[in-house]
């Protein structure tokens, strides 16, 4: 069991990993008030694990499993439910299930009564590696992915790889998205990933999860609100939500490794990434998205880039990998941008 400490300016989180964390960590919240918050797949899989190990009593909201729910009618329900199970401000909001669960219950907890204590435990391989750490709640707005949200430390993340287990290869690849992300931006996880035989093995996942909360850890500590160095987490992001929010078919991890495969393209383009690292990043991309799309509108596609939040003028800002362990960011305007992703597009 491994025990990684996240400290900001106003808190602490800790983050519980490993074979046995469910059981060992989990039974000592019920001696909180608690609301549970989970989804529609989770509940069916884990009913009788979530009422034994927290009381037959406790309040669980359940909502419907996928993207969709991420939203502010979802959001008020969750808080309305909250407020008609009487929770107070001492109570604790614990979030089980993947992504959108984690996002959304996170922010009714930043907000009900201007803030209740947080639980994270997350189930899917893309919230155990990345969204469950670093304190990020949100729910989309609009066309906007992540419009509404707030930066709020969970006290405690538990992340038992007993979940994954249950996982479709697509939400195992969907993880994989951020593990490789993670892979571009630090030596240690990507020394592991260029040895791996398979990386949808579940005990190379259960070994490779730590060393990614370690090094999301390490950032979010050094620049928790996004000043800065946190930025590079997005890295893949720009490119992979603009095709996202246009074509919409693939699992969020697939487009993030879809973008990263055409920030890479423009970053060889430019002269930042090139060599052996480079093709090496290209091949872990393919082992898990094969088929690069080759989207047919570029130019309709790419304008989704112009909402992404880490612009902070007319260009469109992409992080892209340099050498191990090492990224750069670059700006381009929406012409040169839109001119290299079709070169890359004609290039697969
Ligand atoms: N998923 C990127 C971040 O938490 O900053």
């Amino acid at each position: 069991m491994t025990d990684i400490t996240i400290n900001t300016d106003n808190a602490q989180s800790v983050i519980h990993c490993g074979e046995g964390a469910f059981d060992k960590y989990a039974p000592a919240l019920r001696e909180r008030q608690l609301f549970i918050v989970t989804d529609t797949n989770v509940f069916s899989l884990y009913k009788d694990l979530i009422y034994q190990t927290f009381g037959k009593d406790v309040p669980v909201k359940v909502i419907p499993a996928g993207e969709a729910s991420k939203n502010s009618r979802c959001l008020l329900n969750i808080i309305s439910a909250m407020a008609d199970a009487g929770i107070k401000r001492n109570g604790c909001v614990v979030a089980l299930g993947g992504g959108v669960v984690g996002d959304i219950a996170g922010l009714c907890a930043s907000l009900y009564m201007r803030g209740v204590h947080l639980v994270q435990i997350p189930t899917t391989l893309l919230s155990q590696v990345d969204s469950s750490v670093g304190g990020k709640t949100a729910v989309d707005f609009g066309k906007i992915k992540n419009l509404i949200g707030t930066f709020y430390q969970p006290e405690e993340v538990i992340v038992d790889p007993r979940f994954i287990t249950t996982l479709s290869k697509r939400q195992i690849r969907c993880g994989l998205g951020e593990i490789i992300k993670h892979g571009a931006l630090d030596k240690t996880v990507y020394s592991k990933l260029i040895k791996a035989e398979d990386l949808f093995d579940i005990g190379f996942l259960a070994n490779i999860i730590p060393d990614n909360i370690r090094f999301k850890a390490s950032v979010v500590t050094r620049d928790e609100r996004e000043a800065g160095l946190r930025k590079i987490l997005n890295l893949g992001h720009t490119t992979g939500h603009a095709f996202e929010l246009y074509y919409g078919r693939r699992s969020h991890g697939e487009y993030v490794l879809i973008g990263m495969y055409y920030e890479l393209f423009i970053a060889r383009e430019m002269g930042i990434c090139g060599g052996e690292y480079c093709d090496s990043l290209i091949s872990l991309i393919k082992k898990v998205v094969k088929n690069i799309p080759g989207y047919d509108d570029i130019q309709s596609s790419a304008l989704g880039a112009k909402y992404d939040k880490k612009n902070s003028s007319a260009k469109i800002t992409i992080v892209v990998p340099h050498t191990e362990g090492q990224s750069r960011e670059l700006l381009l305007d929406m012409d040169e941008y839109i001119e290299l992703l079709t070169k890359c597009r004609d290039n697969l």
